[in-house]
């Protein structure tokens, strides 16, 4: 197979890249605190801290965008969305929201409450914290490989079926619905076979409980199962998304990712009653029905997004050049999550920065690092963003410090790869001289976002 990625589009709309000196970049990161998140957009090359909301829009997107219809109530737009989703899904009512977590708040707040718990693979961030709002457990029942970096198990977004079966026999009146999340993010962007889609929606059928899916890389899920599921790969990705919606009864969907928009979401379902009091609540605080929390134009740019991700040129493209990264730093001896996932690359800092102890966040000093060589930034998954202090003061580490690499979706191509894969391997060549750091600041919750850091200098350390 060749080595060349064929980016399936050519390109009409360019904006520079900010190439900018080490001693810019040492002054940002200073006054940001040594956190990506306050660092200037325009001041970063690379920009990897998400794929999401960064997608590059398509000309037919672009022309449905101006062919919107912002009417208040009835507009054709949403029409024209309804039915894009319904083809799609097969359900049958779509309340449109601004992201994936505004569906998530309705969600929960309708059937979440105290002493509910809703089982699923992983949960994401929001997910798990709309849950935790709601008074509600958010519980994760992935499958132990997914707990190492180095399975190569071909679907590490699995639920263990048999705990899910455990849990549905002991606390079923507990159990408002049932989740899975396509695919993994949690677990590195981890996909989920069609066999436990199937099996898990046999489950909670069985037991009469609703199945929802968060949806938001269903594309990209249904690729690998396209390529990696035995017996799949004479289907349409197409034909399999239609049979991944059909196993559940719902799902909540970020269209800032698979959908292929810069804001936008919805949550789907097929149970009317619940439909009509998701609506209600809409109304409240998101919008009327027939826009949510969108503009029109958003929801015209939603329907072609979800037509064009399942384009199989592009599937291969997308899942190619996330692969190609990861090779690439393990070449220059970089350790990665294994296999690679859909949408990031997810650099196992404890691996490479052995010298620096979790208290001293290496994740956070590496992604610090690739951002002051490269302008590269990447977003820490460790103990910066998991780390806690437990009771008596000391510091409880993440269970494991990850860097991730999300790709937005359509807007780098195979040169820059290259030459992020070579900076990187550059800055793991002189690993051993990169320092840890000290926390300045952690606000009470989500500390990832605007907690602070100094260098510790080498005079410092014993
Ligand atoms: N579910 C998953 C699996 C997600 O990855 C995200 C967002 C959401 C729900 C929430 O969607 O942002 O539209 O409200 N993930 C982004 C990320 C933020 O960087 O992984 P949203």
């Amino acid at each position: 197979m060749s080595p060349v990625i064929i980016e399936p589009f050519k390109i009409k709309v360019v904006e520079p890249l900010a190439l900018l000196t080490r001693e810019a970049r040492e002054r940002h990161l200073k006054s940001a605190g040594y956190n990506l998140f306050g660092v200037p957009a325009e001041s970063v090359t690379f920009d990897f801290l998400t794929d999401s909301g960064l997608s590059a829009m398509s000309t037919e997107q672009w022309a449905a965008m101006m062919r919107a219809d912002e009417s208040y109530a009835g507009s054709r737009s949403f029409q024209r969305f309804e039915s894009a989703v319904r083809e799609l899904t097969g359900y049958r009512y779509i309340i449109p929201t601004h992201q994936g977590r505004a569906a998530e708040r309705i969600l929960f707040s309708l059937v979440v409450g105290n002493g509910k718990v809703v089982p699923s693979n992983c949960h994401f961030d929001t997910t798990r914290a709309n849950i935790e709002y709601s008074r509600g457990e958010a519980l994760d029942l992935v499958i132990d490989a997914a707990r190492d970096p180095q399975s190569e198990h071909p679907f590490k977004g699995n639920i263990a079926t048999r705990k899910l079966e455990h849990l549905v026999r002991e606390r079923r009146a507990d159990i408002p619905l049932g989740m899975m999340t396509i695919t993994n993010n949690t677990a590195g962007g981890q996909p989920v076979s069609l066999a436990n889609l199937r099996e898990v929606s046999r489950i909670l059928h069985e037991h009469s409980i609703p199945f929802i899916l968060d949806a938001c890389r269903f594309a990209e899920n249904c690729w690998f199962i396209k390529q990696r599921e035995p017996g799949q790969s004479h289907r349409s990705v197409r034909e399999i998304a239609h049979e991944v919606f059909r196993l559940a009864d719902g799902c909540t969907l970020s269209g800032k990712k698979d959908g292929l928009v810069n804001m936008g979401g919805f949550l789907a379902l097929n149970d009317e009653v619940l439909a009509q009091r998701a609506r209600n609540l809409l109304i409240l605080t998101e919008g009327f029905p027939t826009y949510g929390g969108c503009a029109a134009r958003d929801l015209e740019a939603l329907a072609v997004g979800l037509v064009e991700v399942l384009n199989e040129d592009y599937l291969e493209y997308r899942t190619k050049s996330v692969a190609y990264l990861a090779q690439g730093l393990n070449r220059a001896g970089i350790a990665t999550v294994q296999p690679p996932g859909g949408h990031a690359v997810y650099i196992d800092a404890g691996s490479l920065l052995r010298h620096i102890p979790a208290v001293q966040f290496p994740g956070q000093a590496l992604a610090c690092e690739l951002y002051l060589h490269g302008g590269i930034r990447s977003c820490e998954i460790g103990s910066a963003m998991f780390g806690k202090v437990n009771a008596s003061g000391a510091f409880v580490p993440a269970p494991i410090e990850l860097v991730r690499l999300a790709l937005p979706r359509r807007v780098y191509t195979q040169s820059h790869i290259d030459r992020v894969i070579e900076l990187a391997g550059e800055v793991a060549a002189r690993v051993n001289e990169l320092r840890g750091l000290r926390r300045t600041y952690a606000p009470e919750y989500l500390p990832h976002f605007t907690s602070r850091y100094e260098p510790i200098e080498a005079a410092a350390l014993v």
